[in-house]
């Protein structure tokens, strides 16, 4: 990228983020959702929605919009959310089973669209953040199997890199329809991409073995999990 490109990316984040600011989002992130969903029509009134990586809940408050007051979201993050009205929220690691316990014991029922705007800490080294970001999409996917209704749909960020032809696959290999895009409101400088899928196959496709955490596990989780 030339330092033209690399201004007019530098100005469009700017921009990006004096709107959120002047709009009341809590994060620049809220447009690349109102893109994703303006495009490709991820939510209806009344949906039940999953936020993986909510924090700290700009897609939560535009979920929240469109969904409407029948909608329910609810988001997951390590880190605390400050409360939104008509959003609940947890506090855990998506990768810790008695987290997807409580979350799926929270829910009920399946759910229409998994969200995850998920990061790994950013290390800088390019390979690691990729493996990272590649573990954490693996692990939404099998959240996927789990809680996802059959012809729900899924929008997922992930980092470009070698292994993500086989994330993809995995992806086409449960959903009728999948797109990869990168909404404005991303820096182009940034490798992550967003992942669109519709038309889930449901579980009946994968072995899904069911979460039993031990007692421990769900006591500890009920100590340091915030339930808003
Ligand atoms: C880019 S931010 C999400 C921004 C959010 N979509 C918004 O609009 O405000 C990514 C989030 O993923 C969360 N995250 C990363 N790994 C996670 C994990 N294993 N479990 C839960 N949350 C995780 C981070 O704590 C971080 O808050």
């Amino acid at each position: 990228m030339g330092i033209h490109e690399r201004w007019l990316d530098e100005r469009r984040h700017e921009h990006y983020y004096k709107l959120a600011k002047k709009t009341g989002y809590r994060s620049r992130a809220s447009f690349k959702i109102m893109q994703i969903d303006d495009r490709f029509n991820i939510f209806k009134k009344g949906n039940l929605v999953v936020d993986l990586g909510a924090f700290p809940g700009g897609w939560l408050q535009v979920v929240k919009n469109r969904i409407g007051d029948d909608g329910k979201v609810i988001g997951v993050d390590l880190k605390s959310i400050k409360p939104i009205s008509g959003v609940e929220t947890i506090r855990g690691d998506i990768t810790d089973s008695s987290v997807i316990f409580e979350l799926s014991k929270r829910l009920g029922k399946k759910v229409d669209v998994v969200l995850s705007d998920m990061a790994p800490n950013i290390t800088g080294n390019y390979t690691v953040d990729h493996a990272r970001s590649i573990n954490l999409c693996t692990c939404v996917v099998d959240i996927c199997d789990r809680i996802l209704k059959k012809g729900g749909k899924m929008v997922m960020k992930a980092f470009m890199g070698d292994m993500f032809n086989s994330l993809k696959k995995k992806v086409e290999g449960r959903f009728q329809n999948v797109k990869v895009y990168s909404p404005d409101a991303s820096r182009s400088t940034s490798s992550e991409v967003y992942i669109i899928s519709k038309g889930f196959f449901d579980n009946k496709m994968v072995e899904v073995k069911p979460i039993i955490p031990s007692f421990e596990k769900r006591n500890e989780f009920a100590k340091k999990g915030d339930l808003v």
